[in-house]
């Protein structure tokens, strides 16, 4: 690669990171340079950083110090996403050797950034865009899995939810045209890919800026298709969440079994104090809605254990909440004061060990619920789309429309190949995964 500029890029964080990197990675191939798989080999590192909760966000000053000797050798560094976001200049201070720091609402003017950081220049920001207009659309994606591919549908976050970084580190809610997304949904379809998973930091919040589409009937519209055989969406928020959402899971069988919504707290009261803007009954009400579906929808949810002033009865009715939902998986993390937000100013009145023992007795509790659920699917055939092989067991790994990991054993002397579809017949359970062989 003798003369040909190279950079490393490392993604820290949620979905939107990851195909946000997709789409750094695809621009900086379009400037001329290469990826390279290791920090050494690069001329400008990238970290593509996340600030959701503490521990996140050390990861990446962690890392800084373990790669900054590399400065030495006339290496650049780039600090992208939430982290570079949030704390903005500060970092040219704790890391002066860092060149870059951009937020995800500036990718956009990367090209810009990229030739000044050629030219010399060492504090070049991408930080003023938060209150834009303008979603990061581009051509150049470059996607890492040929047969499953991320959309962002809408970017940042309007909602100021008390305890989340989100919408200081992603800024103003803003949505693409539909007719863009479905163009996008197209080309994707014509190069091979058979599953789209549409993003958005609240994906349901979806206002399409020409008014042709609700959300429910642009995932109706993703589904339709041709050639497209499963459409996920993430993150659903529950005060969006509408009923004709459901009714677009029932009316086109593409559009996967499965919802991620998440409920946060089961207790009212702290519900009042995150700021959700819905009650333990309003969520529930949407769980109903999601349970009289006639396809059986898998539901999932994020939830967080000691938010300031959560009492052992609303920790109770958190609990009690798992058991009436009976949820296929939880997402559960320890309250993490974060800079910038409301609840940071609420004293953080649980200590670490109660949260820690909160988060220990929800994940027990889940576990036995998920342990049942997934015992029902022995003896069904489920489709499983092919994500590769796990050697060691001598089993293909597959994924079900309800988002399940189903591995199993095929007959045939050729394993399938990623992205092929397969009926498989599930023979055993954990609370995780699922276990079968292919049908013939
Ligand atoms: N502390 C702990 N968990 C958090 N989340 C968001 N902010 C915080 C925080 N400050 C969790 C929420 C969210 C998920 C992505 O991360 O559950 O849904
Ligand atoms: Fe992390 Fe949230 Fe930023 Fe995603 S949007 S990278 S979860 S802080």
């Amino acid at each position: 690669m003798a003369g040909q500029k190279t950079f490393y890029l490392e993604t820290f964080g949620c979905q939107m990171n990851v195909h946000d990197s997709e789409k750094v990675i695809g621009t900086l191939e379009q400037q001329g340079y290469a990826r390279v798989e290791t920090e050494e080999a690069a001329d400008l590192i990238l970290y593509n950083t996340c600030s959701i909760r503490d521990k996140a966000e050390q990861k990446v000053f962690h890392r800084l110090n373990d790669t900054k000797a590399l400065y030495k050798q006339g290496k650049r560094f780039g600090v992208l996403g939430c982290v570079a976001q949030q704390e903005g200049e500060r970092i040219f201070e704790r890391a002066p050797f860092v060149s870059l720091v951009s937020g995800s609402a500036s990718y956009r003017r990367l090209p810009e950034m990229l030739v000044q950081i050629e030219q010399g220049a060492t504090r070049v920001t991408g930080l003023d865009d938060r209150q834009t207009e303008e979603t990061f659309e581009t051509e150049f994606t470059a996607r890492s899995n040929p047969h499953r591919g991320y959309i962002t549908i809408i970017e940042g976050c309007d909602k100021f939810c008390a305890y989340c970084v989100v919408p200081y580190t992603r800024g103003k809610e803003r949505s693409r045209r539909s007719e863009s997304v479905l163009a996008e949904a197209r080309r994707m379809a014509d190069s091979g890919f058979t599953e789209i998973q549409l993003l958005g930091q609240n994906v349901n919040s979806y206002r399409d800026p020409e008014g042709k589409r609700s959300f429910a009937e642009l995932l109706a519209a993703v589904g339709e298709v041709p050639g497209i055989r499963r459409v996920r969406f993430t993150t659903s928020h529950p005060r969006d969440f509408t009923r004709d959402i459901v009714e677009a899971i029932d009316a086109v069988p593409s559009l996967c079994d499965h919802v991620h919504l998440p409920v946060q707290s089961g207790s009212s009261k702290v519900l009042r104090m995150m700021a959700r803007e819905y009650t333990r009954e309003q969520y529930l009400e949407r769980i109903g809605w999601i349970k009289g579906a006639r396809r059986a929808i898998s539901m999932t949810t994020d939830v967080i254990a000691g938010f300031p002033g959560e009492t052992a009865e609303d920790f109770e009715e958190t609990l009690a909440l798992l058991d009436e939902v009976q949820y296929d998986g939880v997402f559960a993390f320890k309250y993490s004061p974060r800079p910038n937000t409301p609840a940071l100013s609420m004293p953080d009145s649980i200590p670490d060990e109660e949260k820690s023992k909160r988060l220990q007795i929800l994940l027990d509790r889940q576990r036995e619920i998920q342990r049942a659920n997934y015992e029902k699917h022995v003896g069904q055939v489920l489709e499983a789309m092919v994500e590769g092989m796990n050697p060691a067991r001598g089993q293909v790994v597959g994924r079900t429309s309800q988002n399940k990991t189903l591995n199993f054993t095929a007959a045939q002397p050729i394993a399938p190949a990623p992205g092929v579809y397969v009926p498989v017949l599930v023979t055993k359970a954990f609370p995780n995964s699922l276990v079968g062989e292919a049908v013939q």
